[in-house]
């Protein structure tokens, strides 16, 4: 679906945000907070325009995305950026690579999010940082009236004169209906490891930015590996759960 809009995809975002794209990708950019020197991992990049921002730091920036349509766009658009096409649950890298992993408007496109948070966990070094930007539930009842029905109405309007595949954009209103709220993700943030978990919302709440570290604590981060590893492994039975009844419960408890 990204391979169809990638030529067009900045421009439409800017309009269907009423021109707060530019600010909410600035907020991200003082969160993630680049320092020169630093590597950094920019998860679902799309064509590369929050990458390119985060590389004027001096900061050695990866722009990976899962849609070969988007990366080449973003490697026409930014010759001297450093693209990887590649799937956010599965990322190519090694354990502990980067300083800071960012992601915008991308994890709720991602078949399973909490994988992908792992993921992020496992590439970046101890103490790095996470920075998720993405669309949040308004917590006034009156502005999330007005927003779900600018999404339901206005929307549909604009993508139909703004974009090179409106289909494409149908799609939007219910993935962002879908997606959780800020308490949810912050809890999705701590079970895949994170520590220092918090959000800031930006207009109102119809974007929120989360963020989080890997802790710096050896012991911290072996709980976390011990907690993983007893949720992944497999169930043994015991002589007393060997009836297929028995079986069944000790998979719904799990
Ligand atoms: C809405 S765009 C966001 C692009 C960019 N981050 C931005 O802020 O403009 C979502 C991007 O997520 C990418 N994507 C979806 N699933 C992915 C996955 N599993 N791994 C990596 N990228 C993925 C899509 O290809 C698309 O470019």
């Amino acid at each position: 679906m990204f391979d169809g809009v990638a030529r067009r995809y900045d421009r439409t975002n800017a309009v269907l945000s009423g021109g707060n794209a530019g600010l909410w990708r600035a907020a991200t950019r003082r969160a993630v907070n680049p320092q020169p020197g630093e590597r950094i991992l920019d998860i679902a990049a799309g064509t590369g325009t929050s990458a390119a921002a985060l590389a004027r730091s001096g900061a050695t920036v990866i722009a990976l995305d899962f849609s070969q349509g988007m990366v080449d766009e973003g490697r026409r658009r930014h010759p001297g950026l450093d693209f990887v096409q590649g799937d956010a649950e599965r990322l190519p890298f090694g354990d502990d690579e980067f300083d800071a992993v960012t992601i915008s408007f991308g994890l709720r496109n991602v078949q399973r999010p909490q994988v992908a948070l792992t993921e992020m966990y496992r590439v970046l070094k101890p103490g790095g940082r996470v920075v998720i930007c993405e669309f949040s539930r308004p917590p006034s009842r009156v502005v999330r009236a007005g927003y779900y029905a600018y999404l339901r109405h206005v929307m549909p309007l604009i993508v139909g004169a703004a974009s090179s595949n409106p289909e494409a954009y149908r799609y939007l209103f219910e993935s962002i209906q879908d997606w959780p709220d800020q308490a949810t993700l912050s809890q999705w943030l701590r079970t895949a490891g994170f520590t220092k978990v918090g959000h800031r919302n930006l207009t109102t709440g119809v974007v929120a930015l989360h963020r989080g570290r890997k802790p710096q604590n050896a012991a911290l981060r072996a709980s976390v590996s011990q907690r993983r590893a007893r949720s992944t492994a497999p169930k043994r039975r015991s002589s007393s759960s060997a009836s297929p009844s028995a079986a069944r419960s000790s998979t719904t408890d799990h």
